[in-house]
């Protein structure tokens, strides 16, 4: 193929780095409702008029749940050590408690055996945003009772699933569940209260805790830990007005996660700033939080730049910018991943997701179908050098995961907004593999071949 990089980002990885590609339930599956599957808070909120920017919803999404035999064979094409995928609560239990349903459960299980069958490791996460209704009814994750619903639905999978998947994830980006679930209200379940929004990350990080240790008492073999979406923020200018208002960012948005995560205490500085609106926190919830992972997953898009007025911009940053109008600064993934090994102690870090929306174009050639979506490529390329940056200065990195396998529900943004490196039509459920994911393919048979020297 023709690509526009060189090959090679200018770093050699070594041979066990965990290659993959992802994706979650919600943003895929389709299959509302099929085979006994409940409402999710997504199904919900997709109903709300203005909610979703294309007024579309994840009824049928990438239909991926009645495609998974011709999906799972382009992830084989890849050549990918890995796929993260996550399940959909309300697919396993409708209402969030009681009995498992078995032929939701039995997708899950034709899944993980597909992807061993074609020598690629399972890497599940529990929870990618889609809690059942029937749970937000009874309070969300608000409610103290979500802790152990969600503590039970991690045992009942684990236990089914447990020894077959390589690592299991309690929750993706709950930053992203507490603020813009219930802070903005950008995102299900749409509610905008700032003290709520703190209690649902505090209850997020304790089931998440409470997960780890009940899972390991059951004798789950699959490593364990958790995802964070993280940016290194920096202050607009040097006024001490935008210094201040930036440290106060990354409290909120990262300090607020890693600290109680790795050091069993919130940050001071924002737990003062919240006054009033900071969480009910009971004796022992922050030892629980503490409890030791075997992963640290780090989802990485953007940087952040924060000024004390609101009034900086992305759009005039001179930064090029995605079609979601993120900045694109690689160097920024390693000064995070730097940052993190330095002020943390850690255990092994992978990125879980990385990439990018762009406006691409089928094209249809004599040869077929083609998207030429060399800016996606540049992208990951140099997303996967700057991880390579953040290993030679020691950080120890784990893994690296494309996001994402296929377009998709892009949340509020619909589906116009493109992550994927397989194109999908909507219409017909065509799915065409984009330049971006033949690069890919082409840059792991290399690491392989390299990989097989080493061997030798
Ligand atoms: C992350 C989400 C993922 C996807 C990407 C673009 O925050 O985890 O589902 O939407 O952003």
């Amino acid at each position: 193929m023709n690509s526009p990089l060189p090959l090679h980002p200018r770093h050699r990885f070594p041979p066990d780095f965990v290659w993959g590609v992802a994706t979650s339930a919600f943003q895929i599956e389709g299959a509302a409702t099929a085979d006994g599957k409940g409402e999710s808070i997504w199904d919900r909120f997709c109903r709300q008029p203005g909610a979703i920017a294309d007024g579309s919803n994840g009824d049928i999404a990438c239909d991926h749940y009645h495609r998974l035999e011709a999906d799972l064979d382009l992830i084989a094409g890849l050549g990918v050590d890995a796929y993260r995928f996550s399940m959909s609560w309300p697919r396993v239990q409708p209402d969030g408690r009681g009995a498992v349903n078995e032929a939701g459960l039995a997708f899950y299980e034709r899944l993980v055996d597909g992807l061993l069958a074609r020598g690629i490791k399972p890497y599940l996460t529990l929870n990618h945003w889609d809690l059942p209704q029937a749970l937000q009814d009874a309070g969300g994750w608000a409610a103290r009772d979500t802790v152990q619903r969600f503590v039970d639905y991690a045992r009942l999978v684990a236990a089914r699933l447990g020894s077959r998947v390589a690592s299991i994830t309690t929750h993706n980006e709950p930053w992203v569940i507490a603020v813009l679930g219930h802070e903005t209200g950008l995102f299900a379940p749409g509610q905008r209260h700032r003290g709520t929004a703190m209690q649902v990350a505090h209850h997020l990080l304790l089931s998440h805790g409470l997960a780890l240790q009940a899972l390991r008492a059951d004798g789950c073999p699959a490593r364990l830990g958790i995802v964070l979406n993280l940016s290194p923020i920096g202050p607009a200018t040097d006024s001490p007005e935008d210094v201040a208002a930036a440290r106060l960012e990354d409290g909120r948005s990262v300090r607020w996660y890693v600290d109680p995560l790795f050091k069993g205490a919130y940050p001071d500085d924002v737990w003062q700033h919240l006054g009033g609106d900071a969480p009910h926190v009971e004796p022992g919830d922050l030892d629980a939080i503490a409890t030791p992972m075997d992963f640290l997953g780090i989802n990485y898009y953007t940087r952040g730049v924060v000024s004390a007025s609101g009034a900086w911009s992305a759009q005039t940053s001179g930064k090029p910018l995605t079609d979601m109008g993120w900045e694109i600064v690689p160097e920024g993934l390693t000064e995070l991943l730097v940052r993190m090994h330095r002020d943390w102690t850690l255990p092994p870090l992978y990125v879980k997701e990385n990439g990018a929306a762009f406006r691409d174009t089928l094209e249809h050639t004599p040869g077929g179908a083609r998207v030429h979506d060399g800016e996606r490529i540049d992208y990951i390329a140099s997303h996967i050098a700057a991880v390579g940056d953040a290993m030679a200065q020691g950080v120890p990195m784990a893994g690296y995961m494309v996001w994402s396998l296929m377009d998709n529900f892009e949340w509020a943004s619909g589906y116009a907004k493109r992550f994927g490196i397989v194109h999908v039509d909507y219409a017909t459920q065509v799915r065409t593999p984009k330049d971006s994911y033949l690069w890919y393919r082409d840059f792991l048979l290399a690491q392989a071949r390299a990989r097989a020297l080493v061997a030798a």
